[in-house]
């Protein structure tokens, strides 16, 4: 049996504590949360579970072997830190830590003392984006040319973070699983208008082999889109994630040009063949991602989603960082 500690009990914990407590061989052994009134609501939710108010409280439970930390990201690594001192492994929202430098000391304390670090990006464990991964890694797109994604809203505005650091390392840890690659450059223009954070941001990344990413993310938007494009040397798809059925559409579609010799125009030929809508798993991403992490500490095995996975996702988004601030310049990584 593992037993897990979870601390942070607001709009996403719950999510956490449900999962885990669902997961067979898992068991939460104490919730922590500095606000009384999301104690009150643990106590409502799971009557008898144990309910601390600060961290270290929670670390002193005895038997836990990992901890939760679903608290806002400029507490991560403090949190993450204490955990990991106290020999627990660590499951860590998005994005992992507010600054790279912080990201890099906890893998290497995690590693100093064998124990696991998990980042939560739950897009990758949805059944949308698994079979995106098995489309580009069979080849069935072909070479990619770019990757193109729309996630805007009315709000949720935070008071910590602008809407890069909200919404961005959804596209960003899911661009980094399926390419595979680490971007050569960011560029991010964006703008605040409320509360002092940018509510409205995009950013633009440059992958190796010609692979160019967008993503436009706003928290000002009068309607909810959820939209990504990926397009391929020989299929191209669209993502709507708000589509209860059809998700994803695979549109065998695409652009030749050839030029022969003599001839002065090139030749350019386009392929409108037919679409199809793959059949996709339907099962809560954040139970397959916490069933996944347990078997990870289980078998002693690092997950894809680790530390470093983390790592990667908090680099682009300070490169887009930085390049915002300079409104739009360059970023090199
Ligand atoms: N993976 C996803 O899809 C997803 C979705 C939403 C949020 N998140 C992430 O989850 C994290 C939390 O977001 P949220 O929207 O739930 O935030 P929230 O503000 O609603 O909840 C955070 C909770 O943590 C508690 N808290 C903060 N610091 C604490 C501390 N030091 N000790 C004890 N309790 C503390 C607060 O009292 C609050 O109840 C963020 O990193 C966010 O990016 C991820």
């Amino acid at each position: 049996m593992l037993n897990f500690g979870v601390i942070g009990y607001g709009y996403w914990g719950p999510n956490i504590v449900r999962n885990l407590r669902n997961q067979e061989g898992c068991r939460v052994s104490a919730v922590c949360d500095q606000s009384a009134a999301a104690r009150r609501r643990v106590e409502h939710a799971h009557p008898g579970m144990k309910v601390v108010a600060s961290p270290a409280d929670l670390l002193c439970v005895p038997d836990i072997d990992a901890v939760a930390v679903i608290t806002p990201v400029w507490t991560h690594y403090e949190l993450a830190k204490a955990a990991l001192q106290k020999g627990k492994h660590v499951f860590v929202e998005k994005p992992f830590t507010a600054a790279s430098a912080q990201a890099e000391e906890l893998i290497n304390l995690a590693s100093s003392k064998n124990l696991k670090i998990m980042v939560d990006h739950t897009f990758l464990f949805t059944g949308v984006v698994r079979k995106i991964k098995q489309l580009v890694d069979e080849g069935s797109l072909g070479k990619l040319y770019y990757y193109d994604s729309t996630r805007v809203n009315l709000g949720l505005f935070q008071h910590d973070v602008n809407v890069i650091w909200d919404l961005a390392p959804h596209d960003l840890s899911i661009m980094d699983y399926l390419l595979q690659e680490e971007p050569e450059a960011v560029v991010a223009t964006g703008q605040s208008h409320l509360n002092g954070h940018e509510d409205i941001a995009f950013i633009t990344a440059y992958f190796p082999d010609n692979i160019i990413a967008h993503i436009n993310v706003n928290w000002l938007s009068p309607v909810k889109v959820r939209t990504t494009l990926i397009g391929g040397e020989k299929k191209m798809l669209v993502w709507n994630d708000l589509e209860a059925d059809e998700k994803l559409k695979i549109y065998d579609k695409g652009v030749k040009i050839t030029s022969q010799q003599g001839v002065y125009n090139l030749l350019v030929s386009y392929r409108s063949g037919d679409m199809w809508s793959p059949q996709i798993e339907q099962c809560e991403a954040l139970q397959l991602e916490l069933s996944y992490f347990a078997d990870c500490i289980r078998k002693d095995e690092r997950p894809f989603n680790d530390g470093m996975a983390g790592l990667r996702v908090v680099k682009m988004l300070e490169a887009a960082s930085n390049s915002l601030t300079k409104r739009g310049a360059m970023v090199y990584l």
